[in-house]
């Protein structure tokens, strides 16, 4: 058995990117050497499944290259397309008419003359299908993120945030004002004593609080109308990230807000298009004209940064127009039917998965080395999918992201599930093969 197996440096199996997080010394650009030393040390190893690059689109067999040139292929469930619209017919006409028409680029911020007459109905078709006066594009969701908070949060207000929110919204927190205040995952009760504090001392400025409606590692969501009472009954505003459910998920497609009946109810929506829009871009909707404006011209990936390209624009304008259609509601349909196949595949093939059926579906494997063998097999296998480990998770949660598209087939639901199988087994016997191994064996270290 063992020689199916060979030695690993330990470094490659132990060690996280948090330990170069900080780096010391005078040099910015010598401190930081280390962080590729140890990349390397993994790439070398085969160990360093990030930074791939399709050679095809990111349909649902593809086939890709690692960092280190070495093709890989086979089903797709690392790319995030849930409507599988990144391919559609329809919104790829779309894009070619609108290059012959518009060319390729905008030249300009939103502020100046970056938006095309596709930006300004999308923005429309934004806010009525989420039930608010208006919303306001930015060029991407991370961009939409960080800007909802720093656009409005001025350095006395406060941010009370979900712990596990996304890094747009904690990095836009800690631009904002050093008064953050986190709350543990999905805990209202939390929240509301962050609020209580923050209110008998300071009534005079504002507090914002952010979440999620579906968070992208745990598939779980707070009571976001329990959220938004709060923050009434407080005076704060509340933001929800929607990059996840928006579109993909409900029977009509307004993801969880939607499901606990919020349209139109929740202070800030703020959304990605690259999950289920088929391209990059970000937005928020809002109450009225004069936050828009606000943040057009005071939040700064707004103001200083070149607006949606015109194909962007006109292809996400589209896919809103399908995500409303019988199309839409089909699409869903046969996405939700391939989440609840894969979740059931999986936990009958002994794996744990996280929270509720959605479109992330995470792998339990724990041990960051023992998920770090798991996915160096994996392409072997021929499954594409993303290994998640610490800092993105707690330490020794690690595990397996799946994102599951619509045009996923049964078949591609049994092939993934296989060679995640057949990946696991051969990982978890080489974790045990050098677990069992000498002194200097590296899981010994990493326990
Ligand atoms: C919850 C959440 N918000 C915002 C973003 C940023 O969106 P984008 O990648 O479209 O910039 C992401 C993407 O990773 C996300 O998961």
């Amino acid at each position: 058995m063992s020689d199916k197996f060979r030695h690993v440096p330990a470094a490659t199996l132990t060690g996280s990117m948090r330990d170069y997080r900080y780096p010391r010394g005078p040099d910015l650009q010598d401190r930081i050497e280390g962080f590729f030393k140890w990349q390397n040390l993994r790439r070398q190893n085969g160990l360093w499944p990030f930074s791939r690059s399709t050679e095809d689109s990111p349909s649902t067999i593809t086939s890709a290259r690692d960092d280190a040139g070495n093709m890989i292929q086979g089903v797709n469930f690392g790319s995030q397309d849930y409507l599988s619209l990144s391919t559609n017919p329809v919104i790829k006409q779309v894009a070619q008419e609108v290059i012959e028409t518009f060319g390729v680029h905008s030249a300009g911020s939103a502020a100046l003359i970056g938006n095309t007459s596709h930006s300004v109905l999308l923005e429309r078709k934004i806010a009525d299908f989420l039930g608010t006066a208006e919303a306001i594009l930015f060029p991407t969701g991370w961009a939409a993120g960080f800007g909802v908070i720093k656009g409005l949060v001025r350095s006395t207000d406060h941010v009370v945030i979900d712990a596990l929110a996304h890094t747009c919204l904690q990095e836009g927190a800690s631009a904002a004002t050093k008064n953050i205040y986190l709350f543990r995952h999905n805990r209202v009760d939390e929240c509301r004593r962050w609020l209580e504090q923050i209110r008998a001392k300071d009534t005079q400025n504002g507090v914002m609080v952010v979440t999620e409606s579906l968070f992208s590692m745990d598939s779980d969501t707070p009571d976001i109308k329990a959220m938004q009472e709060l923050c009434h009954e407080f005076g704060a505003t509340l933001v929800v990230d929607v990059a996840h459910d928006l579109g993909n998920l409900g029977p009509d497609g307004r993801g969880h807000i939607g499901l606990q009946g919020m349209t139109g109810k929740v202070d800030l929506v703020m959304g990605s298009f690259s999950k289920t829009f088929g391209s990059n871009g970000g937005f928020v909707a809002c109450r009225n004209r004069e936050v828009k404006e606000y943040l057009r011209f005071f939040s700064p990936p707004c103001t200083f940064s070149n607006a949606l390209s015109p194909m962007q624009a006109a292809t996400v304008l589209k896919a809103f127009e399908i995500v409303e259609t019988e199309d839409g509601a089909e699409l869903r349909g046969k996405l939700m039917a391939n989440i609840l196949s894969l979740r059931e595949q999986l936990t009958a093939g002994g794996f744990e998965v996280y929270g509720d059926p959605s479109a992330i579906v995470c792998v339990k494997i724990g041990a960051e080395a023992l998920a770090r063998l798991v996915a160096r097999r994996l392409p072997e296998a021929g499954l594409i999918s993303n290994l998640v480990e610490f800092p993105a998770v707690p330490k020794g949660q690690a595990r397996l992201r799946m994102q599951v598209m619509a045009n996923h087939t049964p078949q591609n639901i049994r092939d993934a599930v296989a060679a995640l199988r057949d990946a696991y087994e051969a990982g978890n016997a080489e974790f045990e093969w050098l677990n069992a191994a000498g002194e200097d064996a590296p899981l010994r270290k990493t326990a």
